[in-house]
């Protein structure tokens, strides 16, 4: 009788041998063969693209990471990055905070460093923004460290292999050791990037591909259940809502007026069109009377927008406004932004929903808030 040790073996090396024949070409990776070679991918290009996956798809990554590798090629050259130009380049991906911390670690990595990445798992994670996950997944991708690497994919993945019947997030501990048990030595990196593909093309959240499974011989939820039912999940609590209220401002020329957030809190540092606090009173004021200047303000709709922690429905009101008018009351310090250049400021994609709920047109050329499928959003 096979050893639970000989058994994860087993299924470790099934997975690798349907990695070198089936793994995904990323522009961020290496193939398995060059890996097999020695070759390392670029440590800078593994954190990059790690970080912006944990806000939105693969497919929404792509054009994110080759604007950031281009803009910046290396990890020198985002240390002395204008934070602003890195906040307009990760606008639409969410999770602002990313981005500032992003930054940060950069800078620390030019400054403490040398401008490399340390190689361990803890050595990562002592940098800024870098958390369990992250470090374990470039430990193990960009430097072939024996860590175990658990996201969602590999979350699933592993959940119906053992058919584990404890709910997320409390079954993680023993998932994560199930994963570090599973990991091979001598292709960690691949091993996790396997996981992942895994996860992403055949053990799919609905209806998996089990006959196509390289490990569907060692999987438990398929031999004793449903595996679409796994992982098993702590029923959702419906999420809070807070509303508020977006004044549109456009001139003449068709330029509208914006304004800089706080730089602490949520969206933190971004672009916004003026408007009112987002409260949980829905009896607060998200009316016309919010107006932050004077002007013939009109009514023209709402929005709603998902953020981590609450839905926010926002009314949105717009006005033509001279540029000789004065604006006295909250709408200060704005600026007038042409119309050519709208798409490329650092506008989080519920004020670009504004703004194209009372300019339609406001972001036809590509830089319409587009529809991400979003794993997390604040
Ligand atoms: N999701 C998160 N990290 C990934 C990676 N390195 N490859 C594919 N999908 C991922």
């Amino acid at each position: 009788m096979m050893t639970t040790i000989s058994k994860a073996a087993g299924a470790a090396a099934l997975l690798l041998s349907w990695y070198d024949r089936h793994h995904r070409d990323l522009p961020w990776r290496i193939s398995p063969v060059m890996a097999a070679r020695g070759m390392h991918p670029d440590p800078y290009h593994i954190w990059l693209s790690e970080v912006m996956l944990q806000q939105t798809t693969v497919q929404a990554v792509k054009a994110y990471f080759e604007k950031f590798r281009r803009l910046w090629p290396t990890v020198a050259d985002l240390a002395v990055a204008d934070t602003e130009e890195v906040m307009k380049a990760w606008a639409g991906l969410g999770y602002y905070a990313r981005a500032r911390n992003l930054k940060k670690c950069a800078e620390a990595v030019a400054r403490d460093h040398g401008g490399r990445f340390p190689e361990t798992e803890e050595g990562l994670k002592a940098l800024p923004g870098i958390g369990d996950y992250t470090a374990a997944a470039v430990a193990a991708i960009a430097f072939n460290r024996q860590s175990a690497v658990l996201d969602g994919n590999v979350e699933r993945v592993i959940s119906r292999l053992h058919a584990i019947e404890t709910p997320l997030p409390a079954a993680k501990p023993q998932m994560r050791m199930l994963v570090a048990e599973m990991t091979p030595q001598d292709r960690p990196g691949d091993f996790a990037q396997g996981m992942m593909d895994l996860g992403a093309t055949i053990c799919t959240p609905k209806r998996p591909a089990c006959a196509l499974c390289p490990l569907n011989d060692h999987c438990l939820a398929l031999k004793t259940a449903d595996p679409e039912t796994f992982p098993r999940k702590a029923a959702k609590k419906d999420k809070p809502l807070r509303v508020g209220a977006a004044f549109v401002a456009v001139d003449q020329s068709g330029a509208v007026y914006l304004r800089k957030r706080a730089e602490t809190g949520l969206l933190g540092g971004m672009t916004e069109v003026p408007g009112t606090a987002w409260t949980s009173r829905v009896d607060g004021d998200n009316s016309i009377e919010a107006k932050p200047f004077p002007a013939q303000w009109h009514a023209c709709g709402a929005i709603s927008h998902v953020f981590t922690h609450f839905e926010l429905r926002l009314s949105v009101h717009s006005a033509t406004v001279a540029r000789s008018a004065q604006m006295i009351g909250s709408g200060e310090n704005g600026w007038w932004e042409p119309a050519e250049t709208l798409g490329a400021q650092a506008l989080p994609t519920v004020m670009k929903k504004a703004i194209a709920q009372a300019i339609p047109h406001a972001f036809k050329d590509g830089a319409e808030p587009k529809r991400q499928v979003r794993k997390t959003a604040t």
